[in-house]
């Protein structure tokens, strides 16, 4: 009765259900993974959110398969900040950076053409293509000490097909947390144009930066040489994921482009998925987004100098260098296997951290924490890691 979409392993895995099971029996366990700003202990300007979302023309329905004009000139306007002009009519509203991918699969893809993602890479991915009929290849991304994680363009060359219709980048990549850098867009770019692929670059995090030197970071959004998409949204914007509004930004040479608008234009009126009172507050929201971001800020890099501080010239672990974004990579030095150690950590130490294959790390070893992470937690679950892995010794 049902499509074949759902044919892969539905079960919990091991990992879920021990944090279920611990949590319903009350267990205090110190979750490395938090993700959700608004779980995060940060202070949001209440008033001032709830007062953005209650404006009286809500009360009137104004459909735009694009969204309001104004929310679009409020997402030009943040990019205008970035020295970027971008023309509100290759706006996009979507109700999340998730349809987003979901509507630009549909607008480039027939069932069985194929879309390359970033190895390692957020899990995501695979879970929209499948709802779309999609298949996905991966391209590697590869570590170099000092140099972060970078595109490995020979896999990427090898995984073009007739069938590619596109590459994502995610700027900077969860978990790996590199920025791309102008070379690598580059090159980027010119496999695109040759083999007439188009180019997805999720930006998400690309206003939070850890490592990486402000001045290297630049947007996607207004490249032209191919389609591009260039694809960000208030849920990390704004840390304000409940909101539900993002965005596409459609750039290209302008035959591709204009193709590209008027067929995105059917599927975002055939769903017109965002609603007033969010497309209203955008403008406000997006003004006042230093409040939060600087909050968010100061977290991420106090517990990504703590880690530093703790894995320095450490015997069982190293710290992966992250140019920017909420996430930091271990790797472990140790022979173990990170799904046991996940488990393990979870079982008899009450902290909650990911094993790398959850992001498609190939090879063992490698640990994913959030570092959204209030600190005080994340300083007691960084403590009891190097407490396991010392009885390794
Ligand atoms: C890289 C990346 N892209 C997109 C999303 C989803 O964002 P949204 O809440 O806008 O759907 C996430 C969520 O964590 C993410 O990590």
């Amino acid at each position: 009765m049902f499509s074949k979409r759902f044919n892969y392993n539905t079960e919990e895995n091991k990992l879920s259900a021990l944090l279920k099971d611990k949590k319903s029996a009350g267990i205090s366990v110190l979750d490395l993974m938090e993700s959700n700003p608004t779980n995060a202990g940060f202070d949001f300007d209440e008033a001032g959110i709830l007062n953005a979302v209650s404006k009286s023309e809500s009360l009137k329905y104004l459909p735009h398969p694009k969204g309001l004009k104004t929310a679009r000139k409020a997402v030009a306007q943040y990019y205008k900040e970035k020295n970027i002009e971008i023309n509100i009519d290759n706006i996009f509203l979507t109700s999340g950076t998730s349809e987003a991918y979901s509507f630009i699969f549909k607008l480039l893809t027939d069932p069985g053409d194929e879309i390359l993602i970033p190895n390692p890479g957020y899990p995501l991915f695979s879970f929209i293509a499948e709802m779309e009929s999609v298949n996905i290849k991966n391209y590697k991304l590869k570590y170099s000490d000092g140099n972060f994680w970078s595109i490995d363009f020979e896999s990427l060359k090898s995984g073009i097909a007739d069938k590619t219709k596109a590459v994502i980048i995610v700027n900077p990549n969860n978990p790996a947390g590199n920025y791309i850098k102008a070379k690598e867009i580059n090159e980027l770019l010119r496999i695109c144009r040759e083999h007439k692929i188009a180019v997805i670059c999720d930006e998400v995090f690309l206003d939070y930066p850890v490592e990486s030197d402000r001045k290297n970071i630049f947007s996607v959004a207004g490249i032209n040489y191919v389609l591009t998409f260039t694809l960000s949204g208030l849920s990390k914007i704004c840390g304000l994921p409940q909101m539900k509004l993002s965005w596409i930004i459609v750039g290209g040479p302008k035959k591709e482009c204009n193709e590209a608008k008027e067929k995105l234009e059917i599927i975002t009126d055939t769903y017109l998925s965002v609603g007033a009172p969010v497309q209203l507050a955008v403008g406000s929201l997006l003004v006042n987004r230093d409040f939060i971001q600087a909050q968010i800020k100061d977290r991420i890099l106090r517990n990504y100098e703590f880690l530093k501080s703790e894995l320095i010239a450490n015997e069982f672990a190293d710290l992966m260098k992250t140019d920017g974004g909420w996430y930091a990579v271990l790797k472990i030095k140790i022979k173990i296997s990170e799904e046991n150690m996940a488990f393990e950590m979870l079982e008899k130490k009450d902290v909650y951290i990911h094993p790398g294959f959850f992001f498609d790390f190939k090879d063992e070893g490698y640990i994913v924490v959030s570092l959204l992470t209030p600190a005080e937690n994340f300083n007691t679950g960084i403590k009891r890691i190097l407490e396991y892995l010392n009885n390794f010794k």
